[in-house]
């Protein structure tokens, strides 16, 4: 019997299923981060937005090309990549966007950081939804912006927008610009054409530039339907998108990304700053990776898009049955899945200790994306599914157990284990 179920679990096994040793040079796994971060190493790294598989075989094929000519000389962006990004927004998400309205960027959040100063002087407002990906506090902090909270808002279980408050603000404060995560990290909503309609109309009204990140666009699972800001109609003088790969085929460390920016004034005015600062030139490796995964790396993806919904799945169904503690936000997109435990009632402290000590987890603090937010944690699920369900069965045992709150008098609630 044994043997049939090891013959029957061969044929199923996917590419997904492998676990590849972890290497000390990712920044998920780094000791050092671990240890400033977590305060532990030995803990299960789920934190940062990085996959644990390796990407697609194009994609490979093309970077061993590269390294193996041995000759980098300057090599000039032909314009290829853009006809790839376009072609295949087309083909996944039936977004027709103009070739010549592109700028190759390094990084998302360069972009973002370049967006910012180009739109908005010291000390404008820059909207964000939150809980929402902690950089997005940097970039703009770091620009000498001021960032301006708007709230996402749980409706029946579900976030949404506050659009009465996004309103108010924007008639009252001075802000230049929106800056959307969509799908958004980290609750895993891909916003509808009805919200995103809302929210171009308001950005026309009072003038402001929508700078949407959708680097997480071609994670989006069965159920629902991505659309870009740029599908939606009368945008194009109030919207500047910035998409990426790197998301999508867990090529992180490859820096790249792009922008497309529908209006031809402020793309003349980014396209200068870029060129003027010499970023423009790209680099090699990003091209060439992007143009092996947007031309060849589709079925690589639509199989990884099955094995995450069946991981998104199992997810769901133990923690409804097992772990009645937690309220989970099933994701609409991304990798990510957002965990609440405050129905534990537990000090910020004590739930800390539960997962990274007890749990052994190094799950990203609810408090990153939005202060208030310290009983919720993200955890990032691009790993092999017996892995995850490793720390499922790990974050089960810690609770079954009780919080161990000897480790600080502060911390004890009625959670804490008699031990
Ligand atoms: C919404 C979002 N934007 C941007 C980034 C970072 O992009 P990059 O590394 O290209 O700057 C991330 C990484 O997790 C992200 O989740």
């Amino acid at each position: 019997m044994e043997i049939i179920d090891n013959i029957l679990n061969k044929k199923t096994m996917s590419q997904f299923d492998t676990i590849h040793t972890v290497e000390n040079n990712f920044a998920k796994s780094n000791s050092n981060y671990l240890k400033a971060m977590f305060g532990a190493t030995d803990v299960m790294p789920l934190w940062i937005a990085d996959m644990d598989f390796e990407t697609a075989k194009p994609i490979q094929e093309a970077m061993q090309k590269l390294v193996t000519r041995n000759i980098y000389a300057y090599e000039f962006n032909t314009g290829e990549v853009f006809q790839a990004i376009s072609d295949w927004n087309y083909k996944r998400h039936q977004l027709k966007l103009n070739p010549k309205s592109f700028v190759q960027i390094s990084g998302v959040l360069t972009g973002i950081g370049m967006l910012i100063r180009e739109l908005s002087k010291k000390g404008d407002g820059i909207m964000v939804q939150t809980p929402v990906y902690h950089q997005f506090f940097k970039v703009i902090e770091s620009a000498g912006r001021k960032v301006i909270s708007n709230k996402l808002k749980v409706v029946d279980g579900n976030y949404q927008m506050d659009f009465e408050d996004i309103e108010r603000k924007l008639k009252t404060l001075n802000i230049k610009a929106i800056l959307l995560c969509n799908p958004h990290n980290p609750i895993g909503r891909v916003w509808t054409k009805e919200e995103l309609n809302k929210l171009v109309n308001l950005a026309n009204i009072y003038n402001v530039t929508i700078i949407s990140d959708e680097i997480h666009s071609d994670i989006v699972y069965s159920k629902s339907t991505f659309n870009s800001i740029a599908s939606i109609d009368n945008s194009e003088n109030h919207i500047a998108v910035i998409g990426s790969p790197a998301k999508t085929f867990g090529m992180q460390s490859i820096s790249n990304g792009y922008l497309y920016i529908p209006n031809e004034e402020i793309y003349k005015q980014v396209k200068n700053t870029i060129g003027s600062l010499y970023l423009d030139h790209g680099s090699i490796h990003s091209a060439n990776a992007t143009i092996a995964a947007y031309t060849k790396g589709e079925e690589w993806l639509n199989s990884l898009l099955v094995y995450l919904e069946k991981t998104m799945n199992w997810i769901t169904n133990f923690v409804e049955n097992e772990l009645p503690e937690i309220t989970i936000y099933k994701p609409e997109g991304t990798y990510q899945i957002w965990l609440d435990f405050s129905k534990m009632e537990l000090s910020e402290k004590a739930l800390k200790h539960l997962v990274i000590n007890q749990a052994k987890l190094a799950l990203t603090p609810g408090d990153w994306f939005e202060k208030s937010h310290t009983q919720f944690m993200r955890m990032n699920v691009a790993s092999p599914l017996e892995k995850i369900q490793q720390a499922f069965y790990q974050l089960k045992q810690a609770i079954d157990d009780g919080v161990d709150c000897s480790f600080n008098e502060e911390a004890k609630t009625d959670n804490c284990c008699s031990c």
